[in-house]
Order: C-alpha cells, then structure tokens, then sequence
C-alpha cells in the first residue's frame, strides 16, 4: 500500500513501513522498519534542534536548513551535502554540481517500460525532482511488494547539451542505528564468504569490477544489529537486480545515520545522454526484519520465489536431474550418454543434461566456443535422436551452452573476428579458459545468438538449459553496462516465449548470482564446488538472501575433484537435498550399495520436494554442535544435522524443531541411510564371526553388496518436546557397529522427516 498525504509519503507492507517527506523540496528520511502510522511522521523525523556549526546552509534563515545532516532520499553534489554522493555528473568535459528539488509525484498504474529486470507484481510510486539550472528531471521509483520494498532512479537530460553520467546510484538509503554489514564475498570454487564489518564512519565499499556480479563480490548484503540473532533482533536485507559490475558503499554519519548506496559500479563507468535521453539504474530491493536473520531470510525467499523468478515457475517442482559434466566432462558418445541415462533413470532421476563438449569440435576447453552445431561422430542422431531417446528411457533432456563467449579457434570467430571484444588500443587479447567474450553491445552479435540458440531449441526435445559463462573480459571497459543490458535483451528474445524450458544459469559456479539472473532463470549453478563440507558453509551464506529452490546442488564423487577430500555418500546427498538435487557423478562406477543409498535419496527428495524447494528455511545447531538446516511447509518438516570431525566419545545430542504446534503429537523419522562394509576397514574383524582380511577378497566383495543401516531413528513426541529438543540416538564411539547408532565418522549427518502423527495413529 502506498499513501501520500501532505509530503509525507508512506511506502507498507504486512511486515515494515517506509516513510520520507518533502522538506523544503528534498525529500527527508524519516523511517524504514517496523509498521507505523502516517501520522507517526512529525515524531520520527530527526530534530536537528541547534543546527550544526561548520555546516553549509541551503537556507541561511535557519541552522538546521543543512544537508549534510539530513537524512535524504537522495542527495545532488556540490550542495553542501559533503558525504558520498549517489550522482556524478559532466558537461563539456567538466563535473556540474547538481541540486535536485521536488516536483510532484505520481502513483504508476503499470510498470514502465524496461531493459532491465524489475520486481513482478509490485505498486509503484514515482517521485518527480528536477534541477532545473541543469536542465535535468530525476524520477524516483518506489515499489511495494508482501515483504520488500524495491527502489531505483531515472535520469533525463531536459537540457540542449549533452551530460556525461560517471556514477548514478539506484538508491540512497539512510538508517539511524548502530549496524554491521554483512557481505559475502570470494571468488571460483570459494563463494559466498561470509564477512562481518561493523559500520563506522570510515567508508565500507563492496565492489564487482569484472563486469559481472562475480563471485568476488556478491551484490546482496545485510545490515544488522550488532546483537541480532537468527530469531531476535534488527537486521536489513539489500540486493540488486543486476548482473554486471555493481557498487555498494556504507558509512555513519557524526549524527549516527548510516548512507547506504547501491548500483552500478562507478569504476570504468561513462555514460552520455543526448539532449531528450534517459538513463534507468537496476533496481534495488531491501526488506526489514525485527525477528533475526531468520526473518529476513524468509522474507527475500518469499521475493525470490514469488516476485522474481518466472511466474512459470513459481511453486513448480524442479526436475532432479544428472548431468554429463564431472562423469564425462568432454569424453562420450551417444552410446554412453545413453547408458548412463538409463541408470540415471533407474535411480529415479528426472532430466539428463548434456553438459559441454557436445558441439564443433569441442573436446576440450581449446576450441569451439560459437559453433553450435552438432559434433555428429559422438552424437549420430544428433541432438533430436538423443533427446527422443532419452524421452523413451522417462528422462526429460537438457543442454549446456556458453552463447556469451567465442574461441578463437572457432568458425564463428574466424568469419567474425570483429564480433569479439578487443583491447580498444590494439593490444594483445588476454584470454582465459582460451576463449573472449563476444561483443553483446552489437545488434548483429545477438541477433546471431538469439537465432542459433533458438533454432537448437526448437530442434529437439529440449526441456532445460544451462548457459554458462565461464570467463570476464578485460576489454569490457565502458561497455560493460551495455553488454548487460545485450544479454538481458537475448534472454527475453530466447525464453519469454519457451517460458516452459528451466533456465539454469552458471557462471563456473557462482560467477553470476544474482537477481538480474534469477528474473531469468529460476535456478542457478551455485559453485563447482560440490565438496558437501564447502557447500555448507556455501549454501548457508546464500541462505541469508536466496531460498534453496535456486540453488543448484550436485552429489559428486569422493574424493572430491576440488578439495580431494573424502565424504560420506549420506552426507554428499544430505546436502544437495536442500536445494535443486542432481547427480554428476559417473554412475557406471557405483557399487549396489551406493545405487541403493541413492535411490533412498531420491525416492526421500521426491516425498518432500515442495517442502525442500519452497518451505520456510532455517538454520540451527543442535547441541552437539552440528549444523542444523531445517525447512519446513504446512504439512511437513525436513530437518538435516550436519557434523564436522567426528571427536572421540562424542556426548548426548538433541535435536530442537521449530515451528511445530505445541500440543500436537508429530513423528520425526530418519531417512533410511546405508553404509558400505567397507567403511569399517580393518575394525570388521572385531565384528564379523569369521576372520577375515580388511582388503582381501572376501571384504572387497561383501563392500558395496552387503547393507549396513546408518542412523535409523524414530521418535514419537508433542511438538513442545520437539521445540525443547529430542535426543538424537548416540554417534560411534569405538564399540562397533550398532545398527541403533549413528556410525558415522568425519562429516556424518542425517536427514529427518517430522510429521503430524495422523488421528487414525492415535486411536
Ligand atoms: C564450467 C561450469 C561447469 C561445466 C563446465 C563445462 O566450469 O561451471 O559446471 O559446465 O563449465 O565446460
């Protein structure tokens, strides 16, 4: 809801209010949290009582009349506002200052026309400013949707000289408070590291150069209070829908207000609107929590979910799928893709993608990239014939490609040269993985993707794709933002109109994860780091700002390709299971023992895929120390307890439930996990009735044939006996196997089921 009333404008929500004011033409900060009234305004403005010495005055009648010490929705340059400005603008060449005074506002009956991805669904207000010496109009759109508030800003020269934009933010934000911000940063195979810095008056920036969100420097972060907790406490949540270069700056003000900004990154940036042009930031996206991390988590994974991804896929369930990639990586032919499809399905997976390798003559990194046509020696029946022949075996088809990039050796690149980014100097091009990025900005270059993506689309049964984009450009430069909004435009041209096709995104891993992608793609490859012990650290972090049903989350083999560290099947399963579940793995290697664990995983993924995919997610710890992830829908909670070095003698642990009813009678149920003989090494001599060698013949055999139960649980109690916490049965502790114990080792964990026990039970 959105009212305006005599310059107090009033932007709510079930959850939070927004409010600000016109005061002698800016507009005035004066709330953002908890719902309030309109008629709250005059009580929570600032009251700058004496005024500030050593202030420039907008008003020389008045010592309060100062910018510099109001909190501002916006704020010019060069006006005696001296903190960090949300514009810098030129003209011929020299930077103008800017002053920018209301002039009316407008409720917008449908959203505007744009290049960039916006909110779905949301009620908007535009506020109107102008600066009227520099011939400039300034439009502030506000947007309210059920748990967030989105922002972003419109620039137009009215004036009869071109201006040069060097920065311009999407949105000034300013909190009174004392806060830490939250950032998650990183880079391949180690996103989303979870930084904590208090907010101070020295300047906190976070920044993406590379002209992509990156994995250096996620777009999303938190403010909090210094003492939030997951369930108590003040904490706010920003983000960007956008996937190029982005900037994000905090700092407190001597009065404690904390300016925040966030939008396209600055650096490199230059942008020149004509006479009559228009300039649009991404939009920005916050939302309020006074219930912890808990609460704000939940809020953006409503927005996420039900705001932003394609309305096609909302609350839809996500195919489990396999993909060719760590199995196969370039080596395969129809014949073992084939074969591996037919395990895939036997185990109860739903799509088979085809990863790289399948196009030109794509059999490794070095070449190939822009030729997307058919490598027929390892697919005879081209895409069509596998595709229809994975249908027959019940598997949907998926395909992987990289439109954005070219190699050099390549026949696109050969005949287009020009289409491919270049030092704007001549130098020498700087590769990597040996590819360049093609050059989006031109019409000719997406056109080419839209047609040769589309065509191949068209030409087989194709249900799923996963696009990739693997490596930057360091001659982006200035195009950078262009070049985003070319790829936006090729997306819209590709699947707006194949809204049924699930788009994946991936950027070797989590390179690009962000809310201009998920506008697209409901799912995203979260990192090519499938080792489970970094998944969770990873899939946490992403937690705080993105729900589990985009995180793309892959069982691999052991040990694992990027960490060479050994986990336990249970565990690799357990994890991928919060989130989008797929195997990559070569499944021809898998003993019966592990079919069967997988099967177990698969057959539990599908019984609570709703819940897993679009439940309300927490994250916890039993008192044992363990990493609790629990996700819980109407009907159902899915609790994961996830340890890390197993210690000696490990003590009591118990398992506390939220969100159940108090009085009603719930049964949790461990999903039934197998263990290999093998496990047990040389221990099995202790425990088997006839002597046998840990590596010999007989062991080798019985390993990965014979079944072992690992952690079968069953409880039966009142949701307040779950909310106080249930006793887990005892971890191995040196007496052998117990089939009513958890024998796990270094990184063991279990998934449970809680339900309500049914009435026809309780009679
Ligand atoms: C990137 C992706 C991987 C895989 C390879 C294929 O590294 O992140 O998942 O698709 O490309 O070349």
């Amino acid at each position: 809801m959105i009212s305006v009333n005599h310059g107090v404008f009033h932007l709510q929500n079930s959850k939070s209010s927004y409010l600000f004011r016109v005061k002698d033409g800016y507009l005035e900060h004066l709330h953002f949290g908890a719902r309030v009234q309109t008629g709250d305004a005059q009580a929570l403005a600032p009251l700058p009582g004496c005024g500030w010495g050593g202030s420039t005055l907008y008003d020389e009648r008045s010592n309060d009349r100062c910018l510099d010490a109001l909190p501002l929705e916006w704020s010019g340059a060069g006006r005696g506002d001296y903190r960090e400005s949300p514009i810098e603008l030129s003209a011929g060449g020299e930077a103008i200052t800017t002053d920018f005074r209301f002039s009316g506002s407008e409720i917008v009956k449908e959203q505007p026309q744009s290049a960039l991805p916006f909110s779905r669904g949301q009620t908007l207000l535009a506020v109107h400013l102008a600066d009227k010496e520099a011939g400039l109009r300034l439009t502030l759109y506000y947007g309210v949707l059920p748990t967030a508030f989105t922002r972003r800003a419109v620039l137009e020269n009215c004036g009869a000289l071109p201006v040069s934009i060097r920065k311009f933010m999407s949105a000034c934000t300013e909190l009174p408070g004392a806060f830490c911000l939250h950032t998650f940063s990183g880079g391949w195979i180690a996103e989303m590291q979870h930084t904590v810095t208090p907010v101070t008056m020295a300047r906190s920036c976070l920044e993406s150069t590379t002209g992509a969100s990156s994995n250096r420097a996620n777009p999303g972060f938190l403010l909090a209070a210094p003492d939030a907790t997951e369930t108590d406490g003040v904490v706010y949540g920003f983000n960007l829908l956008y996937s190029g270069s982005h900037y994000l700056s905090v700092q407190k003000s001597l009065q404690g207000v904390t300016r925040i900004l966030q939008g396209i990154s600055p650096a490199n940036f230059e942008w020149t609107l004509a006479p009559g042009e228009r300039f649009e930031t991404p939009e920005a996206v916050m939302a309020y929590s006074g219930a912890g991390y808990g609460g704000l988590s939940e809020q953006f994974h409503t927005y996420v979910n039900q705001s932003l991804i394609p309305p096609y896929w909302q609350n839809r369930p996500r195919p489990i799928v396999y993909n060719s990639w760590e199995g196969c990586m370039f080596d395969f032919t129809e014949t073992k893709l084939l074969r591996l499809g037919k395990t895939a399905a036997q185990l109860g997976c739903e799509l088979f993608v085809l990863d790289d390798g399948w196009f030109g003559r794509r059999n490794s990194d070095t070449s190939s990239l822009g030729d997307y046509t058919v490598n027929t020696k390892k697919l005879p029946h081209g895409l069509k014939g596998l595709g229809e022949k994975l249908g027959a075996i019940g598997l949907g088809f998926g395909l992987w490609f990289e439109p954005e990039s070219v190699s050099p050796d390549s026949e696109l690149y050969r005949a287009h040269p020009d289409w491919a980014l270049h030092d704007n100097l001549g130098r020498k091009d700087l590769l990597g993985r040996h590819q360049l990025l093609l050059d989006l900005t031109k019409p000719a270059v997406r056109d080419y993707i839209v047609q040769q993506v589309g065509g191949i689309l068209d030409s087989a049964p194709i249900r799923y794709v996963k696009w990739d984009m693997n490596r930057h450009s360091c001659a982006l430069g200035a195009k950078q933002h262009a070049f985003i909004l070319g790829l936006y435009d090729v997306l819209h041209r590709i699947f707006d109109g194949r809204p049924e096709i699930l788009l994946e995104s991936c950027s070797s891993g989590g390179n690009r994860f962000d809310c201009g992608i998920l506008y697209f793609s409901p799912q995203i490859w979260c990192s090519d780091n499938t080792d489970p012990v970094e998944r969770l650290r990873i899939q946490t972090s992403l937690s705080y700002l993105y729900p589990p049903s985009c995180f793309g989350a892959h069982v691999s083999a052991s040990p694992h390709a990027q960490t060479l560290r050994a986990t336990p099947l249970s565990t690799r399963g357990n994890v991928s299971l919060f989130g989008c579940l797929g195997y990559e793995l070569d499944l021809s290697e898998l003993l019966p023992v592990e079919a069967e664990e997988i099967r177990s995983q698969i057959a539990f993924y599908k019984a609570h895929r709703q819940t897993l995919l679009y439940g309300r997610f927490s994250r916890g710890q039993t008192d044992g120390g363990a990493l609790v992830w629990q996700m819980q829908s109407q009907t159902q909670t899915v609790s994961g307890v996830f340890h890390g070095l197993q210690p000696a003698a490990p003590g009591y642990e118990r398992l506390s439930v939220t969100g159940l009813d108090t009085e009603t009678l719930y049964r949790l149920e461990s999903r039934p996990q197998l263990l290999r003989v093998g496990a047990f090494g040389s221990l099995l001599r202790h425990v088997l009735p006839v002597k046998l060698k840990p590596n010999g013949i007989a062991i080798s055999a019985a390993d990965g044939h014979y079944k072992m139960y690992d952690g079968a649980q069953t409880v039966t109690a009142s949701g307040a006996a779950f909310a106080a916490g249930v006793a887990l049965i005892p971890r191995f502790s040196g007496t052998g196997y117990d089939p009513n114990g958890r024998m796990q080792s270094d990184f063991g964990s279990n998934v449970y089921s809680i339900k309500e026990v049914s009435t026809h039970e309780k009679l």
